[in-house]
């Protein structure tokens, strides 16, 4: 984790209220990875100053550019698409544990419901340049707020759900998944929390069948992976991005916390905001 003055090299709303920023800060790209976040110090007009944390939507290392996708929601976020051109931002970062991908894994499906594409939009530059095949499903509420798709790589094969179906599939985007699941070795989701219940609910089972659960087996066979270590999560069929709000993004507050399965509290800035969908206890409402 490092502290950087990130300097703002391009800002551009893509969409009604959404802005993709780059930002040159050679020491936060260093080591960082798909999954894992930057904690933004913004400022507002009433003279607060807050962090707030934002996936890395993309990362270039050879040239110590990143950058994020956010919607304006607040003070914060109004004060970010504000600044210019060559101004600097505190940001503290990487942080969080990323995304685990099987060594043996060629299909990847990646799932975004509207924002939550900031948090695979990175997964997906990394798997095509290790050769993998991606296939990401994407869920808006309406064709006005679907992820341009000249902003992805052309080798991902791009699949779109609209809640009023003014584009793509008419309905959720969890419809899509079953149509992948046999295709897929892995799945990795970002969205909002109903989103990835349901993807959870599907991927229950899927560890005893196909895929590189199977394979898994070989390599592994019976023993089962600590709770939150990066083997459970290269084990695991699917691997969510919590969106909690957070306060320190350091561990310290508690204000992100969700629930395991063994009952144990999990913080999202510190033991996620990736995790094994198996390891959530989904039901417990947090
Ligand atoms: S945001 Fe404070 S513990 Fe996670």
């Amino acid at each position: 984790m490092r502290l950087a003055a990130a300097e703002l090299v391009d800002s551009r709303e893509i969409l009604p209220d959404q802005w993709l920023q780059s930002y040159y800060a050679p020491s936060l790209v260093a080591g960082a990875r798909a999954g894992q976040f930057v904690h933004v110090r913004t400022g507002d007009y009433s003279g607060l100053v807050l962090r707030r944390p934002f996936s890395f939507n993309t990362v270039d290392s050879a040239t110590g550019v990143f950058t994020i996708h956010f919607r304006t929601i607040g003070r914060g976020t109004e004060w970010l698409k504000r600044v210019r051109q060559g101004e600097p931002v505190d940001m503290l970062g990487p942080l969080g544990r990323p995304f685990e991908v099987d060594s043996r894994s060629r299909h990847l499906l990646l799932v975004a419901g509207g924002l939550g594409m900031a948090g695979v939009r990175m997964l997906a530059d990394e798997a095509i340049r290790a050769g993998r095949q991606v296939v990401l499903l994407f869920g808006a509420a309406t064709a006005g707020e679907v992820y341009p798709s000249f902003l992805l790589p052309d080798e991902v094969e791009y699949v779109v759900a609209t809640d009023d179906g003014s584009l793509g599939h008419h309905g959720y985007v969890t419809d899509l998944a079953p149509q992948y699941e046999a295709w897929a070795d892995q799945a990795f989701a970002c969205g909002p929390s109903p989103m990835l219940r349901a993807l959870a609910g599907l991927a229950a089972g899927r560890g005893q069948r196909l895929g590189v659960a199977k394979l898994g087996r070989k390599r592994g066979a019976g023993r089962s992976a600590p709770l939150g270590s990066p083997e459970a999560r290269r084990k695991a069929f699917l691997q969510v991005s919590m969106e909690q709000n957070m306060g320190c993004a350091v561990g310290a507050c508690l204000g992100c916390v969700v629930m395991s399965v063994a009952g144990t509290p999990q913080r999202v800035c510190r033991e996620g905001p990736v995790f094994a969908a198996e390891e959530i206890a989904w039901e417990s409402g947090w």
